[in-house]
């Protein structure tokens, strides 16, 4: 995706060989605009694919996701990591391992708001080992739900969660796929559709 390509080029910074700071439109500011165009595309990509819900994790990933359930029209669940006092009962939880922080965490959504009649499609705001794109996973196939397909703004092709998940099967969309970090440079992996 051109525009968000553009934008990483003029406002990431890259922190190391392995991360990209993206506070200014993605991680702490947002880009309103960027993201309604973020949700266009995700919703472009999927919009043959009969998706019901749209299905997160707090808290970068709300902003594409609630834009592209805007565009097609469907409602957004967010994963808490956090057992929240009100959202305790009935709960689909998966553990969320973090190799930079080395911990698991339990991410939750209650069963109210995933059925096995819903069609979902996955969103995050990066993937990197692709452990929080599983967790999702996971509990998405606990409520019966089918997952159409992964969405992530950006992948950091260099590591290892688009191969798992591809080769779990899964469909993952890419808006932009950074192919290295290296020296102080970020340089992309185009697409067939760009
Ligand atoms: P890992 O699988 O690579 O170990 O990722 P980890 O769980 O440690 O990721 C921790 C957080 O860092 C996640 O956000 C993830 O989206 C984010 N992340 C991973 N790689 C990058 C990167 O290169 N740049 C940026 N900006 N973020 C990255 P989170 O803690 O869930 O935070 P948030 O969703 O509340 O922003
Ligand atoms: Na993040
Ligand atoms: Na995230």
């Amino acid at each position: 995706m051109d525009l968000l390509i553009q934008t990483i080029k003029e406002e990431g910074i890259v922190l190391s060989d392995s991360v990209l700071k993206v506070d200014s439109f993605l991680n702490h500011q947002i880009n309103p605009q960027l993201m309604f165009e973020i949700g266009k595309e995700f919703a472009n990509r999927f919009k043959e694919d009969g998706i019901t819900k749209i299905v997160t994790i707090e808290s970068s990933g709300i902003a594409p996701s609630v834009m592209a359930g805007l565009q097609l029209g469907i409602p957004v669940i967010f994963a808490r990591k956090k057992k929240s006092l009100t959202l305790v009962n009935d709960l689909l939880t998966a553990k969320v391992y973090s190799f930079t922080k080395q911990e698991s965490n339990d991410i939750s959504v209650s069963k109210k708001y995933i059925n096995e009649n819903d069609r979902v499609l996955i969103i995050d705001d990066f993937l990197a080992n692709g452990q929080a794109a599983i967790g999702l996973a996971e509990i998405v196939k606990q409520a019966n739900a089918e997952i159409a397909g992964i969405g992530i703004v950006i992948e950091k092709g260099f590591q290892s969660g688009g191969k798992l998940l591809r080769e779990q099967g899964y469909r993952v969309e890419s808006l932009a796929t950074i192919h290295s970090l290296n020296e102080g440079k970020v340089t992309f992996t185009l697409d067939k559709t760009e």
